[in-house]
């Protein structure tokens, strides 16, 4: 992970850009993640909260960030309380900063120990006229932030006020986090590439015969060899009919030679998810109907990428994708042009549903399904809100064939779909997953070398 140095002016610029839009004086509080048990006393993998990292880069357990606006010539401050350093802990545990570390490497005015945040609190929020903090995210802070309170409104007598509001802190967030800067940006662009490379090497690597597991750890070997700490979630290796299952990740079947292999897999880089889906035929060839589907998926992937420019509604991205699955599910016997009508009433009748059922995309960033409003809910009709330079996404179309009256044998158990990730630009979108292979040809051309 990245510790301080350089990083630490980006962190400390976002914290600026943040304290700029609380009320003067007004104190933020944000924790990070807890450690959860596994069993035992094992923990599972130790991931930060994404608000704290986006806002300090730092990733140690038991953290708390508290800001205080500037009022006046008061400038803001940036406060810290961490885990105090402690031999016996770092010899079993691993290193730990400490405050005084961690205040210099990563930028911060004062640190402190955790356990003095109580104490503290109520000389930190004496005075202020506001609180932000991540309003109706669980008992236990709603009870801490009353402790802290009430202990501030027992020195009343001392002529020392409570904060008599409170904001909801990860709704300015969200908004800061929709936008990525140029930092995030590079980020995003290593997790893509680490992604696409990954995907790559599934495909070489794939035969007839193996496990769906088998496929997987190759997915992981090259998230891991190029330093990307974690998947960004599970990874998805669904060969043959599992890959009509949209969330499929038991990755524990045998592929056969004529099916098709979709993964959907993305590593997580320094905080940043990338989340890419491939289809690729297990034996290097696209048969006929496998073919026929997987080009229609292009295309409208193609359309989809294309209505991606600032200005431009959210929701072009999915109607784009939309029109041109049902043209095709029409053209290939999927749908019944008798039954269901024109293709305008086709799609506002969702007759797509039956073979395309997800959303085309989602914000992306250090979540997989970033934050991030999709509708402008200042707005009585609550529209998809525009497209602007900096949003980040995923581009998913897919469809699904399950058996089914009516709908044509060859396709049953075909299950597509083509995801990328993109960069907002000032003229349209920058594909951050190149790597990874997705024309016909250039899919085959690639397994057939590897044969
Ligand atoms: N991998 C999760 C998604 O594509 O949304
Ligand atoms: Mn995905
Ligand atoms: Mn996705």
């Amino acid at each position: 992970m990245m510790a301080g140095g350089a990083c630490a002016a980006v962190h400390a610029s976002r914290r600026a850009r943040l304290t700029a839009q609380m009320q003067p004086g007004a104190v933020a509080v944000l924790s990070t993640a807890p450690e959860v048990i596994r069993n035992g006393d094992s923990d599972y993998p130790y991931r930060h909260d994404s608000y704290f990292y986006y806002l300090t880069g730092f990733t140690e357990p038991e953290s708390v960030l508290v800001l205080v606006a500037a009022l006046g010539e008061r400038p803001a401050r940036a406060v810290l309380f961490c885990r105090e350093k402690n031999i016996e802990r770092e010899i079993w545990d691993g290193f730990r900063y400490g405050p005084e570390a961690a205040r210099s490497a990563f930028g911060f005015d004062e640190a402190y120990p955790i356990g003095e945040l109580d104490a503290r609190m109520a000389d930190l929020l004496a005075d202020a006229p506001a609180l932000y903090y991540a309003l109706g995210h669980g008992a236990s802070l709603d009870a801490q932030v009353s402790g802290w309170l009430k202990a501030v409104r027992a020195r009343a007598r001392t002529g020392v006020s409570a904060p008599s509001t409170t904001h909801h802190l990860l709704a300015l967030l969200d908004e800061m986090r929709l936008l990525k800067d140029e930092h995030e940006a590079a980020l995003m662009a290593r997790a893509g590439l680490i992604s696409g490379q990954a995907h790559l090497r599934a495909m070489r690597a794939t035969r007839p015969g193996m496990f769906e597991y088998e496929i997987e750890a190759e997915l992981l070997h090259e998230f891991r060899r190029n330093g990307a700490q974690f998947p960004a979630y599970t990874p998805i290796v669904a060969s043959g009919p599992n890959a009509c299952v949209l969330h499929y990740n038991a990755n524990n079947r045998r592929v056969l030679d004529d099916e098709l292999v979709l993964i959907d897999a993305g590593c997580e880089f320094d905080g940043y998810a990338g989340d890419i889906t491939r289809t690729y035929p297990a034996n290097g060839t696209f048969s006929a109907p496998q073919r026929t589907l997987y080009e229609l998926v292009l295309r409208a992937q193609e359309a989809a990428l294309a209505a991606i420019k600032p200005g431009n509604p959210y929701s072009a991205i999915h109607d784009a994708a939309v029109r041109v699955l049902t043209e095709g599910m029409f053209d290939l016997g999927l749908l019944d042009r008798q039954k269901a009508g024109s293709l305008d009433d086709a799609i506002a009748a969702r007759a797509y549903t039956q073979f395309y059922m997800h959303g085309t995309g989602h914000w992306l960033g250090m979540d997989v399904h970033d934050v991030g409003a999709y509708r402008d809910v200042s707005l009585a009709e609550k529209p998809s809100r525009s497209l602007l330079a900096g949003m980040a996404l995923t581009v998913e179309p897919g469809i699904y064939v399950r058996p089914a009256e009516g709908v044509p044998e060859r396709f049953w158990h075909i299950g597509i779909r083509i995801e990328d990730d993109v960069l907002v630009t000032h003229d349209g979108c920058r594909i951050l997953t190149a790597s990874a292979p997705k024309g016909v040809a250039e899919i085959e051309t690639l397994m057939q070398e590897t044969r």
